[in-house]
């Protein structure tokens, strides 16, 4: 047959447009569009179904520790397959600096551990100590060898930086063209809130939102801005849950900055109620930032909708509740302070974005396939290999049923997590087959996705890392030279 794989007779939904028409995969490409294709020796009929660019997910914790304490508790061969599952075919998932081991073998170890990938991956690499060896050595050489985003963490004690750090991982980033990544909250202002709470015996998980207001968010997001603006170093502001953060984004692209950001599905069905439950349940909701109101929820539509948040991604961190090494980590009766942060949602970011988004009327279809895989493909460095139905891209491919309705319940989920944040929640639309390089991962309710597929992406310097060029004043602090 002509082809190997011809997805047929569907609607194909790109970020910029949609057409009718069959799509043709040979050696797990993209070789041709059109309507009335010839035979594929594999068919995937998509009558009636919406053919989109397989989801990129480039926020996500796979086999990592928690910052806060606590197992994770999945291997990249269950996060991954929970991810195809749930229409994602690549992850950014991260390679962490860790205590006593040397950068570049540290993340040599989670190369290694990806191995059991079901879909592909890249990472950020997670950077917690940027001392000489790391940022002279270590760290351009992994940047050169494709990892082209670093993430760094203002607050959780054990891998915060300071502000002189990140000007230093700013530097680096900006030498060997790389993205920094950070999660943005103000980490004194968290802890001297939480002795307050603890002091006052305020314990339960309720507090974890008291402890953490929107504003340490504000504040820290609009000082990132700051120092990467000082750097002239575009950055990306992970999972921004409220208008007051996403409104100093938007003034700093509105100066023209290369400043990104994302939200997560969380941050548009969760609130803070969710947290106000005995320390069992609530945990199940526990994560950083906190959830907010449903003010804030209508409040990131908004932003998404104008293009200041430019991606929805999972933050997939799954603690399990029922593990002593798990939320509960520091024991059943822990203070919210110590459960360890984090909501599983790899498998479920697709439907409950295409649910809120375009069921309820917020997002277009083009939109929708522009915030859960197109952008974040552009944003790092994976376009138009991923994030595209096109010919000569990688043949990514989420087949749609719109119309389907599914209760969201630990049973239908493939995670190896134990519970999920969204049990009982009715959502319309989700993935009917998931195709990853031409191989059906995903089809009716029917999973074979295989453990080692995954391939790592290495990602090139691209447009969107590049500098302006424009530094605040005449001195350029990286080249230690003055403009004429
Ligand atoms: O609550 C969140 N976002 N957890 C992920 C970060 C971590 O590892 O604690
Ligand atoms: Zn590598
Ligand atoms: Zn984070
Ligand atoms: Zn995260």
């Amino acid at each position: 047959s002509e082809y190997d794989l011809v997805v047929r007779g569907g609607t194909v939904v790109n970020a910029s447009d949609i057409v009718k028409a069959d799509v043709g995969v040979k050696d797990g490409r993209i070789v041709a569009l059109g309507e009335k294709l010839g035979a594929g020796a594999k068919e995937v009929d998509a009558s009636g179904r919406l053919v989109m660019p397989g989801g990129v997910d480039s926020h996500c914790h796979i086999d990592q520790p928690s910052s806060t304490g606590g197992r994770n508790a999945e291997t990249f061969e269950t996060a991954t397959r929970s991810a195809a599952c749930g229409g994602t075919t690549s992850v950014i998932c991260f390679a962490p600096q860790q205590k006593g081991v040397g950068l570049a073998d540290g993340v040599a170890a989670y190369h290694e551990r990806a191995k059991s990938a079901c879909i592909d991956y890249s990472f950020h690499i997670v950077i917690n100590d940027p001392n000489d060896a790391v940022v002279g050595e270590d760290l351009p050489k992994l940047i050169g060898e494709g990892h082209r985003s670093i993430k760094l963490f203002m607050t959780y004690a054990s891998n915060r930086v300071d502000d002189g750090q990140i000007l230093r991982i700013l530097e680096v980033a900006r030498r060997n063209q790389a993205l920094v990544c950070v999660h943005a909250e103000n980490h004194d202002a968290i802890m001297f809130m939480t002795e307050k709470l603890l002091a006052a015996g305020l314990n339960g998980t309720k507090y974890h939102s008291w402890c953490k207001p929107a504003l340490v968010e504000r504040e820290a997001t609009y000082r990132m801005i700051a120092l990467a603006e000082l750097m002239d170093q575009p950055i990306q502001i992970f999972h921004v849950t409220c208008g007051e953060a996403a409104e100093e984004i938007r003034r700093a692209q509105q100066r023209g900055l290369k400043i990104y950001a994302e939200t997560c599905p969380q941050y548009f069905v969760l609130t803070e109620k969710d947290l106000d439950r005995d320390a069992r349940e609530g945990a199940k909701f526990l994560c950083s930032p906190a959830p907010r109101t449903e003010a804030e929820q209508e409040a990131l539509w908004n932003y998404v909708k104008s293009g200041t948040l430019g991606n929805v991604t999972s933050d997939h961190a799954p603690y399990n509740i029922g593990d002593p090494d798990g939320k509960f980590w520091a024991g059943d009766n822990a203070p919210f302070s110590s459960i360890a942060n984090g909501v599983p949602g790899l498998e479920t970011r697709m439907p409950i974005v295409f649910h809120e988004g375009v069921v309820k009327g917020r997002l277009s279809l083009q939109e929708f396939v522009a915030v859960t895989s197109t952008n974040a493909a552009k944003l790092f460095g994976l376009h138009p290999q991923k994030g595209a139905i096109a010919v000569g891209a990688d043949a990514d491919i989420v087949v749609w049923d719109a119309e389907k309705k599914t209760v969201i319940s630990q049973d239908i989920l493939h995670h190896a997590t134990d519970y999920t944040p969204y049990e009982g929640m009715e959502v319309t639309g989700w993935p009917a087959a998931t195709i990853a390089r031409g191989a059906v991962l995903w089809q009716d309710g029917e999973d074979m996705c295989e453990p080692g597929y995954g391939r790592f992406l290495a990602r090139e310097p691209y447009d969107y890392i590049k500098p302006r060029g424009a530094f605040p004043t005449p001195f350029d602090p990286v080249a230690g030279t003055v403009a004429e």
